[in-house]
């Protein structure tokens, strides 16, 4: 195994985390697994007029129910051995593996606890109309034994939840821009959720594990937070990432604001983020109106929670030279037809409807964030932003 330990409380290792009992010396408090979902067919599907190979990984390549139930057993049973007894194990899950690692747990003797729902609040579209969307991902809590009590932090949850109790159930957009400022990992894990995750389950100072560590999100959701850290992953290429998401945390301005987002609540005012060409734009800018199309064709906006909290609108051209000003009103759109913007010196694309968003020009708001817009790959797709992303 190759050892990276360049901090005391951040230490990762290139290996299979079935040999996770021989990396770590004595026991840890808490494990989180994002574990291979086994879903890539190596199918090539249709995005927006353009092909592409649906594939995370070799480590990700769809298995058989026996080889997929003999992967989990084996490496929940090196977790149950490197756990502390009133340990806790968080796995995360489609339902490709979820089932087979509800099954193992129970089979190993770890006690289920709860089921939680990561509800996305942005999900990704589905593009096969033949099922409901995809908008969810499980995450199962259970501890090692029945017998020893587990830790559960209920009041930072409540505090979390405007003072009533967490439900089952999170709302929490997906991974942002800024989180993969040091690359990307296929299935990256959003910073958000490990956050919570933590403080839900963990004290100051306990060590966490992470045996599918990928771009070591737990690891800095950890360390923000104060706890210690292993991963293991058997492709150096994430854990190099990881190890960059960790020098980032040298920075204090850098965790001041990562804390920032983190603590970005759901009553946040939202940016209407939307690209346009540059002669589009300049017009725009001149009449202080931006549209875009309504539906969920290529460039259109699909309208999605936060759009209620809209205050801002954030106009670029390919993610480049981006312009952020307040809306006129809060919340307020307009539906205009092709004729009225033509009418008005546009010259829209051939849909009939255009959502219409007014702002005020008097006054150009200055980004002070780093974004990078262009870090997601259709950059011309219409998006909602929580406004601190920005500013
Ligand atoms: C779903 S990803 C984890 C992503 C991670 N949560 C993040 O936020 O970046 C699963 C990871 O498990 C790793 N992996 C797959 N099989 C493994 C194995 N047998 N042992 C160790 N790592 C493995 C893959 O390389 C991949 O990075």
């Amino acid at each position: 195994m190759i050892i990276h330990s360049q901090f005391e409380n951040f230490k990762t290792f290139c290996g299979d985390s079935i040999e996770a009992q021989n990396v770590i010396e004595g026991f840890v408090d808490m494990i989180f697994a994002d574990p291979p979902y086994f879903l890539s067919k190596g199918k090539t599907v249709r995005i927006n007029g353009q092909y592409k190979k649906f594939d995370k990984g070799e480590w990700d390549q769809e298995k058989s129910f026996e080889e997929i139930n003999h992967f989990n057993y084996k490496w929940l049973e090196a977790c149950k051995n490197v756990l502390k007894p009133d340990g806790t194990i968080w796995v995360s899950g489609t339902y490709h593996n979820i089932f087979s690692v509800a099954t193992c747990l129970q089979k190993l003797g770890f006690r289920i606890l709860n089921i939680v729902v990561w509800q996305k609040s942005d999900p990704r579209p589905t593009l096969s109309t033949q099922y409901f969307s995809f908008t969810a991902e499980y995450l199962i809590w259970a501890r090692k034994s029945a017998s020893h009590p587990h830790f559960f932090n209920c009041a930072k949850m409540e505090e979390m939840n405007n003072g009533k109790r967490m439900p089952d159930v999170w709302q929490i957009p997906i991974v942002r821009p800024w989180e993969m400022r040091c690359g990307q990992h296929p299935t990256q894990k959003p910073l958000k959720l490990l956050h919570r995750i933590i403080l839900a389950s963990t004290r100051p100072g306990e060590l966490i594990l992470d045996p599918f560590a990928g771009s070591c999100t737990t690891g800095i959701a950890a360390n923000l937070l104060g706890r210690d850290f292993i991963g293991i992953d058997k492709e150096n290429q994430y854990l190099r990432i990881g190890n960059l998401r960790r020098l980032e945390l040298e920075n204090p301005d850098i965790v001041a604001r990562m804390i920032k987002m983190l603590q970005a609540n759901s009553s946040e005012p939202t940016v209407m983020v939307n690209h346009a060409r540059k002669s589009t734009k300049k017009i725009m800018l001149e009449k202080g109106i931006c549209y875009l199309r309504a539906g969920d064709s290529k460039g259109s906006l699909l309208v999605k929670p936060g759009f209620e909290r809209l205050q801002y609108v954030l106009i670029h051209t390919n993610g480049e030279d981006c312009h952020l000003y307040k809306l006129r009103s809060k919340g307020i759109f307009q539906i205009w037809t092709h004729e009225t913007l033509v009418r008005h010196g546009f010259s829209p694309s051939n849909a009939p409807y255009y959502i219409v968003l007014h702002f005020d020009t008097s006054k150009e708001i200055t980004i002070t964030k780093d974004i990078n817009l262009k870090a997601k790959r259709y950059s011309y797709v219409a998006k909602i932003m929580p406004i601190s992303e920005l500013i």
